[in-house]
C-alpha cells in the first residue's frame, strides 16, 4: 500500500490514534490523552484535555530551539516600497510588546479582537499577540464596506479594533478611518479601544477612543503566553453564507495547529528554514492558515506581499519575489495567474529570472481553469497542484499531497481527499453516488482537527446550514464527482454563495441590497462566468408598476449601493431591468436555470416553471454580450 493509501485509510478507520500521533508536532503545556470527544455529536472537539499556546508554537519555541536569527516574515510592498524583514527573536519580541500592550489595555483570555488592517506586519504581529494572550481575533479584509464591518463587530462584540490608516489600492489610497467611524455609528456594540498604526500614505485622525501604534507599542511591557485549552477559539473568520448575515466561522486552538503542521509536512512538503509564500491577504482564510500560522508553526520563513499580481510594477511582479526571497513554493489563487498570462501571454518577464529553487505552484480558491493550468505548468516547468477547500474547513480537503505521495495531475481535479476527509458524493435522496456521476460533497463526521466546531455564538444556525440536509455528514456547499480512481472533480457550489477573482462573496446579501432600491418590485444576482475573475455578479431586477426611472440611471445607483453596502471587492457593475424573473409555480427564482442561460449552457427547462416565455427575453438579455 502507498504512503497515501495507507495514511487515509488509518485516519478514517482510527481518527483517535491517527491524530493523536500528529499532536508531536505541536509543543503542549499539557499533552491531550485523547483526541476526539464526540460527547455533544454531532459538534465534535478535539484534543479535549490538551493546553497549549498557538504563539509559543509559532514563535517562542523557534527562537528556543536555534532559530532566533532565521528570518521568520519577509514583507515585500511594491505598492509602497517598503521591503523588510523579521527574525524569528525580532518577530517573537513585538508580538510580545503587543500582547501586553493588549493586556494593558484590559484584554484577556477570550476577549475578542477586531484587526481591520492591510498586508502589513503589524497584522501578523496584531493576529498573534492576541494568541499570545488567549484573546479571539477576527480579521475583517480591508475591501468591504462599513456595513459589512459592522455586522462583524456587532457579532464578535470586540473589546478592541486593531487598525491601520490606509490600504494601498492600484491609484488610490483607502483611508480606513472613515470606513471603521461608518462601522461604528451603526453597531449598538462600541469597542472601548482602537489601536491606530499610522502609515505614512494616510494619517488617520485620531478620536478619544484611539491609541497610536508606535507610541503605545514603545511604552509596552512584553507579555508571556497563556496556555489556553486545546477547544478554546483562536480566531473567528466571517464568511459569506447564503444570506446577507455572514458566519463567523470559529477556528479552535489545538486542532487547527495540528492540523496546520501536519499539512505543511504532508500536503506542501515545506520544513524548518525553507521559504512559503501564499500570495493572498491576511483577510481570507488563505492568509489565515499560510500566510501567518502554517508556516510559522513548522518554523519555516512566510512572506507578506502588498500589491497585486500584475502592474506593481509589471506582469513580472511575482517572479521576482520568488526569485528575490528564495521562495520553494507560491500558493495563489488561479485569477492572479489569469491576470498575469492576460498581461504577458508568453511570460516573457519570467526570463529575466532564476526561478530555479522554485519547486511547486499550490492554487486555490476558486475552480482552476485547464486553460490556465496549463499555461502555468507550461511556463513555470513545476508541478501546478491543485487543492480544494474552505473557509470552514481552514486547511485543504482536497489535494495532491506532494510530502506524504505526490500523485499524477489530472487537469480539473484537486486529486484525492486528504487524511482525514471522509468524503462523500450524495444524491437528492441521500445516497451514494457512483463513479463519475455529479452530487453534492458532503464530509462524513467526525471532520478532521482544524476543521470549524460551530459558528460564533450560533449551533443553531451551524447544525442547520451545514448538518441538517444528510444526516452524519457536513455539506460544503459545493457539486462534484469522485472518478474510477478516486480523484475528486469540483464543479462549482449549489448555493447562493459565488467566488469573484477568489473572493468568496454571497448574492444574497447582493440581492439583498438591489431589493432596498424603492424602484425594485424584485431581484435576482446570479454568477456568471468571467475570463479573468472567474465569475462575476450579474444583476436582474423588476421594476414596480408605475415607476419611470432610465434604466442608466437605475444601473448607476444600484452599482454605487452594493459598492456602498458589501464593498469594491463585489465588483458588482452589471444589472438589467426586465418584465419577469423566472419562476416554479409556487413562486421560487429559478436562479440555476439563469445561471445555464448566462454562462451558455442549455438547462433543461424545470418541469415546475410557471412561465417559460420568461426564459426567451432572458437568453437575450443574458447573452447579449456573447
Ligand atoms: N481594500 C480595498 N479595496 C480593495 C481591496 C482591499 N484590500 N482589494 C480589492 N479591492 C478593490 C479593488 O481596488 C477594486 O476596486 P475598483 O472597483 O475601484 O477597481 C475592487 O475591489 C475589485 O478588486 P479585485 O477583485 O481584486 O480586482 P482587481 O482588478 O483590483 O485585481 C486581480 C484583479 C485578479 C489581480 C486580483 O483580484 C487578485 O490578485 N486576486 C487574487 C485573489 C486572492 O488573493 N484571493 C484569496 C484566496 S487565495
Ligand atoms: P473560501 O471559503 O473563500 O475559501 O471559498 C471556498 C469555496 O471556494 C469552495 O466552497 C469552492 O466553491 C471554491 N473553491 C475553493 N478552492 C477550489 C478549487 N480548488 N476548485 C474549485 N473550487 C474551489
Amino acid at each position: 500500500m502507498g504512503a497515501y493509501a495507507d495514511a487515509y485509510e488509518r485516519s478514517i478507520a482510527e481518527p483517535d490514534s491517527f491524530w493523536l500521533a500528529a499532536t508531536d508536532l505541536i509543543d503542549w503545556t499539557r499533552k491531550p490523552s485523547r483526541a476526539i470527544d464526540d460527547s455533544a455529536a454531532p459538534f465534535y472537539r478535539w484534543f479535549p484535555d490538551g493546553e497549549l499556546n498557538t504563539c509559543y508554537n509559532a514563535l517562542d519555541r523557534h527562537v528556543e530551539s536555534g532559530r532566533a536569527e532565521q528570518t521568520a516574515l519577509i514583507y515585500d510592498s511594491p505598492v509602497t516600497g517598503a521591503k523588510s524583514s523579521y527574525t524569528y527573536r525580532e518577530l517573537r519580541d513585538e508580538v510580545a510588546r503587543f500582547a501586553g500592550l493588549l493586556t494593558e489595555l484590559g484584554l484577556t483570555h477570550g476577549d475578542r479582537v477586531v484587526i481591520y488592517m492591510p498586508m502589513v506586519p503589524e497584522a501578523v504581529i496584531a493576529m498573534l499577540g492576541c494568541a499570545r494572550i488567549g484573546a479571539v481575533h477576527s480579521v475583517v479584509f480591508g475591501g468591504f464596506a462599513p456595513k459589512e464591518l459592522a455586522a462583524r463587530i456587532e457579532d464578535a462584540k470586540p473589546k478592541a479594533i486593531v487598525a491601520a490608516s490606509c490600504g494601498i489600492e492600484p491609484g488610490r489610497i483607502v483611508e480606513y478611518q472613515p470606513i471603521i467611524a461608518a462601522a461604528l455609528s451603526e453597531t449598538a456594540h462600541q469597542p472601548d479601544k482602537t489601536v491606530m498604526l499610522q502609515r505614512d500614505q494616510a494619517t488617520a485622525e485620531m478620536t478619544e477612543r484611539d491609541l497610536d501604534w508606535r507610541d503605545a507599542m514603545a511604552r509596552a511591557e512584553p507579555a508571556d503566553c497563556v496556555p489556553v485549552a486545546a477547544t478554546d477559539p483562536l480566531y473567528i473568520l466571517y464568511t459569506s453564507g447564503t444570506t446577507g448575515k455572514p458566519k463567523g466561522v470559529v477556528r479552535d486552538t489545538g486542532g487547527h495547529a495540528v492540523a496546520l503542521a501536519w499539512s505543511m509536512a504532508n500536503v506542501y512538503d515545506i520544513g524548518a528554514g525553507e521559504v512559503f509564500w501564499t500570495a493572498s491577504d491576511v483577510g481570507w482564510v488563505v492568509g489565515h492558515s499560510y500566510i501567518v500560522y502554517a508556516p510559522l508553526l513548522v518554523g519555516a520563513t512566510t512572506v507578506l506581499y502588498e500589491g497585486k499580481p500584475v502592474g506593481t510594477p509589471d506582469a513580472g511582479a511575482f517572479w521576482r519575489v520568488i526569485f528575490e526571497h528564495g521562495a520553494k513554493a507560491l500558493f495563489t489563487a488561479p485569477t492572479a495567474f489569469r491576470a498575469i498570462k492576460k498581461m504577458d501571454p508568453d511570460a516573457t518577464e519570467l526570463a529575466k529570472y532564476d526561478l530555479s529553487r522554485f519547486q511547486t505552484l499550490f492554487l486555490a480558491g476558486e475552480r482552476l481553469d485547464p486553460e490556465t493550468y496549463h499555461w502555468a505548468s507550461a511556463k513555470l516547468g513545476v508541478p501546478v497542484i491543485d487543492h480544494w477547500w474552505q473557509t470552514e474547513t481552514g486547511w485543504p480537503i482536497a489535494a495532491n499531497l506532494r510530502g506524504l505521495e505526490p500523485m499524477t495531475v489530472k487537469p480539473g481535479s484537486p486529486t484525492v481527499p486528504v487524511p482525514g476527509y471522509d468524503v462523500r458524493i450524495l444524491d437528492q435522496q441521500g445516497d451514494e453516488a457512483p463513479p463519475g456521476q455529479e452530487g453534492a460533497i458532503a464530509l462524513r463526521l467526525p471532520m478532521p482537527p482544524g476543521t470549524l466546531p460551530t459558528l460564533w455564538g450560533d449551533d443553531e444556525r451551524y447544525r442547520e446550514a451545514y448538518l441538517s440536509r444528510y444526516e452524519g455528514c457536513y455539506l460544503t456547499g459545493d457539486s462534484g464527482y469522485l472518478d474510477e480512481d478516486g480523484y475528486l472533480f469540483v464543479m462549482g457550489r449549489t448555493d447562493d454563495v459565488i467566488n469573484v477573482a477568489g473572493h468568496r462573496l454571497s448574492t444574497g446579501s447582493m440581492e439583498a441590497v438591489l431589493a432596498a432600491h424603492p424602484a425594485v418590485a424584485e431581484c435576482a444576482v446570479i454568477g456568471v462566468r468571467d475570463e479573468l475573475k472567474g465569475q462575476l455578479p450579474r444583476g436582474l431586477v423588476v421594476l414596480k408598476s408605475g415607476v419611470e426611472i432610465a434604466e442608466e440611471t437605475l444601473r448607476a445607483e444600484l452599482v454605487e449601493a452594493v459598492r456602498r453596502d458589501i464593498g469594491a471587492v463585489a465588483a458588482f457593475r452589471d444589472v438589467s431591468v426586465v418584465d419577469a424573473l423566472p419562476k416554479t409555480r409556487s413562486g421560487k427564482i429559478l436562479r440555476k436555470t439563469m445561471r445555464g442561460i448566462a454562462d451558455g449552457r442549455d438547462e433543461p427547462v424545470p418541469s415546475t416553471i410557471e412561465d417559460a416565455g420568461v426564459l426567451d427575453t432572458l437568453r437575450q438579455v443574458l447573452r447579449k454580450d456573447g
